[in-house]
């Protein structure tokens, strides 16, 4: 374990829900939400993906393509959808996958392009009191 390794901003909170377009609807309607982008498919993590703008974060939609869609599960335990996961900006991605390993956390997969267009991990909610935590790295300028 060295000191170099630490979180950096919170990017987004991740939320899972059954119908991407309801819960749109529900943060312009019920929240005024004027900055959502338009959904996209990511055939390969299952999902279809839009985020809320915020000025100081996002809030990621996400809403399951299909039955093997690993979202899928989480919304058949939470019909109305529910928070899912918290991402956390990194500098550098695999340094926290080594960092993570050797400080004792399960590391779910290999880094891999999220939905912002940079790399990615997922650590385990167990080891963060419940609580699936993303790890991406900054996206650059302009994304
Ligand atoms: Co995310």
């Amino acid at each position: 374990m060295t000191d170099a390794f630490k979180i950096g901003p919170l990017n987004h909170v991740g939320v899972a829900v059954p119908d991407l377009q309801a819960a749109m609807e529900t943060y312009r309607s019920l929240y005024g939400a004027t900055d959502i982008t338009t959904p996209f498919d990511m055939p390969k993590q299952g999902v279809k993906v839009c985020f809320v703008n915020l000025p100081n974060s996002q809030i990621e939609l996400i809403e399951p393509l299909n039955e093997d869609s690993p979202i899928h599960d989480f919304i058949q335990k939470n019909p109305k959808g529910g928070q899912h996961h918290v991402c956390f900006e990194v500098d550098d991605i695999h340094q926290a996958v080594t960092e993570m390993n050797a400080r004792g956390a399960t590391v779910l997969g290999e880094p891999r392009i999220g939905a912002h267009g940079t790399l990615i991990i997922f650590v385990h909610p167990k080891d963060s009191n419940g609580v699936l935590i993303e790890l991406m790295e900054t996206p650059k300028a302009g994304h």
